[in-house]
């Protein structure tokens, strides 16, 4: 379920609800890609840091440990112990990204696994069959997501297809929530519009999907080549087409700025794996722009990442004490910054949403888009 509680220009403030819970949006889900958040973080700790939902893979669960011993451990929320909201991917993205030759029919995907290089296929009932064993809150429909830039000659057949696999998709989900032994028979089904960066498919698809009964529509194929403004203006042709009643997710996006711009064309759910990578690497956010802590000049430093922080991370240490694990190369150093970002990431969200319940929303964009994605002063 899913209410649009307040909007300012085409900026949204929601409640979405599912089996697991609530969450207030817009939202920003945190990524568990194999069922644990890369820097030592487990589902227990994404509580300490503000987070709503949790995203998983589709592609490396089954791959690793396998979506059947999944299901045999109850399922995902039990797996992990995570109690609150998952949504899967479909495997449409990492199949493209991660694993080696692959071969696209209208059935679906032959891949090679990233691990040890065996042939798989997946395709849109096999997608939807392992999302149901892991029994994720939001099942993503299976599609392809092709880089930017790709020919129109490409991109055209590839979005008509991806089409025909929600369709597919559709089906078997339905098939799927009413067997009697499925793990969440709740889960929801959202569709992914593609179409390149050429607004008039784009347009036609996000049409077409919309016709087939969702519970809501995600923004795909974006942040995968093009030019920021690209992005800008796909989001500006997509929006007036999707469901005014259903959430809208935009897939993989992004830094802040992003998140910021669009929110405020009208944009509800995000995730990207930015925030756990950047702070792996020493690169840390706070709300005065991004500073590396593995600078020099924090050395001495006895202030923590962000001194209006309340992650765990500022609540104990000194920037001079995290500069030092990373020089260690001590595992905590990793931790500990992880934290720090993702915290960072859910407080934004926070901050939108306050901004959008005081109707000040357009005051914080103008302070805070731009600002935070750059390093401090
Ligand atoms: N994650 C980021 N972009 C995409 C996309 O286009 N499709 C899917 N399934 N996942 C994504
Ligand atoms: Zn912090």
């Amino acid at each position: 379920m899913f209410e649009v509680v307040k909007t300012q220009g085409r900026a949204r403030r929601g409640v979405f609800t599912c089996a697991h819970g609530t969450a207030q949006t817009p939202v920003f889900m945190n990524v568990g890609t194999q069922g644990a958040i890369k820097g030592a973080v487990s589902a227990h700790d994404l509580k300490d840091v503000g987070c709503q939902i949790e995203l998983s893979n589709t592609y490396h669960l089954h791959l690793r440990p396998g979506d059947g011993v999944v299901k045999e451990m109850g399922g995902l929320h039990k797996f992990m112990d995570w109690d609150g909201p998952i949504l899967t991917d479909s495997g449409g993205f990492q199949v493209f990204s991660l694993s080696g030759l692959r071969k696209i029919t209208e059935e679906g995907v032959t891949f090679a696994s990233h691990i040890d290089g065996r042939r798989v296929f997946m395709g849109p009932e096999e997608s939807m069959r392992i999302q149901s064993n892991l029994g994720s809150d939001i099942a993503m429909a299976f599609d392809e997501c092709v880089a930017n830039p790709s020919t129109r000659e490409y991109v055209k057949p590839s979005c008509e297809r991806t089409l025909r696999w929600l369709e597919r998709c559709k089906a078997e989900h339905d098939r799927l929530n009413s067997l009697p032994d499925t793990v969440n028979p709740d889960q929801m089904l959202f569709g992914i519009n593609q179409g390149g960066i050429y607004p008039d498919l784009r347009v036609w698809h996000m049409q077409e999907i919309a016709k087939i009964d969702c519970d809501g529509y995600a923004i795909g194929g974006l942040a995968v080549g093009e030019p920021t403004q690209t992005m800008y203006d796909i989001i500006d042709a997509v929006e007036p087409h999707m469901p005014k009643d259903k959430p809208r997710y935009l897939m993989g996006v992004g830094t802040p700025s992003n998140i910021i711009e669009a929110v405020a064309r009208g944009v509800d759910f995000f995730d990207c794996v930015m925030p756990a990578r950047n702070a792996r690497h020493g690169k840390l956010y706070t709300w005065e722009g991004t500073l590396n802590i593995k600078n020099e000049k924090y050395k001495t430093d006895p202030i923590p990442i962000d001194p209006t922080c309340t992650c765990p991370a500022c609540q104990s240490f000194s920037r001079a004490y995290l500069r030092h694990l990373f020089a260690a190369g001590e595992m905590l150093a990793m931790r500990l910054a992880v934290l720090h970002n993702l915290h960072f990431y859910n407080e934004l969200m926070v901050r939108i949403r306050a901004a959008l319940d005081e109707g000040t929303f357009e005051e914080f964009r103008r302070t805070y888009s731009g600002k935070l994605d750059a390093p401090i002063g």
